[in-house]
């Protein structure tokens, strides 16, 4: 039996992470958390909201599957990664922000770190016993979001319920948004670096709208791997859950007949948030945690309505240059980094 504690239990990924659970008879959900919707009686032990390492330390789970959305998934990933204990990760801005300080409590605790964005469990899969001296190279996949192809011009007046009508993978608001501005694919270019000690310069990003490639990656004989499926997020949930045995699911087969990929680049003047986040992680400290927050606060001010689309990626820049990005030695200081950070995004939504 695999004891799994599930953090972000009614989410996008939780709701999903049950269904593989549930399918599956060696694994058992001893413990599951949310944000602010009860979900009492989920599992043996549950909680909503507060401090979820408590849930954690109680819980003992062999696995943490962390679905938490953004920034406030930071301590139970830090806690799996210092215990040595499995960590599932979907909750990318936790290891954007932390990065070195997660590598090195990973490090100490000496578990496993498997992706769940479906990306990175693409990238993992593809390297998986592979000599690292043999790689060039990693490509990650976007889907262009709903507004792929439109001139920056004409994404001045998109609205939020347009930006949440993504075209290919049904997700959480907040990832919507992400994909929509590219944002994703920055967080997901700062992950891949941490994930697979891969140098910026060896990430590229291409669109990829049909989601069906996953990834790729560049090996140094002029090989190019890819991982293709569907795209439905309870395989790579169910890959990271039952890693190594790659258990079935109920995910039914590609269909390759009359199947194209198409692959075009990045506009990045429509969609400036991907070239801020490669910036911000060549640039390292704490300015991919800045990123973060920056991104956080303005993406849920544009989902009130109260900038506009095009305001995201200038909030997150003017954040950027105001930040001091000092390496962070601790914890403490990787808080009072995104703290510093969102009050100086936050600044930024006021009218001048
Ligand atoms: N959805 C996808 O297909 C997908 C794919 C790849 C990666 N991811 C990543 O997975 C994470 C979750 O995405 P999602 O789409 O599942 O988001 P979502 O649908 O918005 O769900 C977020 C979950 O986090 C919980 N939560 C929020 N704040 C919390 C807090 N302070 N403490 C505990 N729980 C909290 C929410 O609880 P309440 O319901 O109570 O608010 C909810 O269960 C994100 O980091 C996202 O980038 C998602």
């Amino acid at each position: 039996m695999r004891r799994i504690a599930l953090l972000g239990a009614t989410g996008s990924i939780g709701r999903q992470a049950i269904e593989v659970i549930d399918a599956h008879p060696d694994l058992e959900l001893v413990a599951a958390a949310s944000g602010s919707a009860p979900i009492d009686g989920l599992a043996p032990l549950t909680q909503t909201g507060g401090d979820l390492t408590g849930l954690l330390d109680r819980a003992e789970p062999d696995v943490v599957l962390n679905a938490v959305v953004g920034f406030a998934g930071l301590a139970p990933t830090m806690w799996a990664l210092e215990h040595g204990v499995t960590l599932a990760l979907a909750n990318k801005e936790s290891l954007v922000a932390a990065g070195r300080l997660a590598l090195a409590a990973h490090e100490r605790g000496g578990g496993l770190l498997l992706p769940v964005d479906s990306e990175h469990s693409a990238v993992h899969q593809c390297l998986e016993g592979r000599d690292r001296a043999t790689v060039a190279g990693v490509v990650l996949t976007a889907s262009g979001g709903p507004f792929r192809g439109r001139a920056r011009e004409e994404l001045a007046d998109v609205t939020a319920e347009q930006a949440l009508a993504h075209p290919t993978w049904r997700m959480g608001p907040k990832i919507t948004i992400d994909s929509a501005t590219l944002a994703n694919k920055g967080l997901e270019l700062i992950e891949a670096h941490w994930l697979f000690g891969i140098p910026y310069d060896a990430i590229e990003v291409v669109v990829h709208p049909t989601s069906v490639v996953h990834a790729l990656v560049r090996l140094r004989d002029g090989a190019l791997l890819a991982h293709l499926g569907r795209p439905d997020m309870r395989v790579p949930i169910s890959y990271a859950l039952t890693y190594p045995t790659r258990a079935s699911t109920t995910v039914g087969p590609l269909p390759l007949e009359g199947l194209a990929l198409e692959f075009e680049a990045v506009d990045d003047h429509a969609f400036p948030l991907l070239g801020l986040a490669r910036a911000a992680g060549e640039r390292g400290g704490t300015a991919p945690c800045a990123y973060n927050a920056a991104n956080e606060v303005a993406v849920a001010a544009f989902l009130e309505g109260r900038i506009a689309f095009l305001d995201i990626g200038a909030v997150v820049e003017e954040t950027l240059s105001r930040v001091d990005g000092a390496a962070a030695r601790d914890l403490d200081d990787l808080v009072a980094a995104d703290a510093e950070a969102r009050r100086l995004a936050t600044r930024e939504l006021q009218p001048a």
